[in-house]
């Protein structure tokens, strides 16, 4: 949590939260942050989708992606977010998604970066200067 929300875990309350929101989402817009289930147990180790966030444009829909700290550096996050973006581009219908990160994520920023995603802009966003970047489908590196 340290570049969400400085570093301290959402309550069960927060969690709730957030999950009512994405199946509202996914009834309203058709798409979601979706959980992330480890295939060999079905354990939930995180989440990835698309979503809307403040001082983003109406239309932006942005890619967030967040693990638990036991599934790192296994390549997990970028499969998921190709899952999430290819759905986003073909059953969905997007011609663009952002992300967002703080400029000090360099894991989350080397995503985009693995993805295709380029540079916009940078901008304020609760205590950190975020990088937003874009993706396209003539942009996306599938594999
Ligand atoms: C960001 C996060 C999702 C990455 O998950 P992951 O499954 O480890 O990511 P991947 O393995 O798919 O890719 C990460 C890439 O960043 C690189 N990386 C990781 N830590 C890095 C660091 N400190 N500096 C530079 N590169 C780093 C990895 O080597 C990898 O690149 P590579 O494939 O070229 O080697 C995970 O660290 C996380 O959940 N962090 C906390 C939540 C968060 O910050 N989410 C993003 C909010 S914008």
């Amino acid at each position: 949590m340290r570049y969400i929300t400085g570093g301290v875990p959402w309550s069960d309350e927060r969690v709730q939260e957030f999950v009512s929101k994405q199946i509202t989402r996914h009834a309203d817009e058709g798409y979601c942050r979706w959980r992330l289930a480890e295939k060999a147990t079905g354990a939930t180790v995180g989440f990835c989708g698309g979503g809307r966030m403040h001082g983003l444009a109406e239309e932006e829909v942005e890619v967030g992606w967040w693990l638990a700290r036991s599934h790192w550096g296994r390549g997990l996050a970028t499969e998921a977010a190709r899952a999430a973006i290819h759905d986003l581009f073909t059953r969905v219908g997007l011609s663009r998604v952002v992300s967002m990160a703080a400029r000090e994520n360099a894991a989350s920023l080397r995503i985009m970066a693995k993805l295709g995603y380029t540079f916009v802009r940078e901008q304020p966003y609760r205590e950190f200067i975020v990088h937003i970047h874009e993706l396209t489908p003539a942009g996306f590196r599938v594999s």
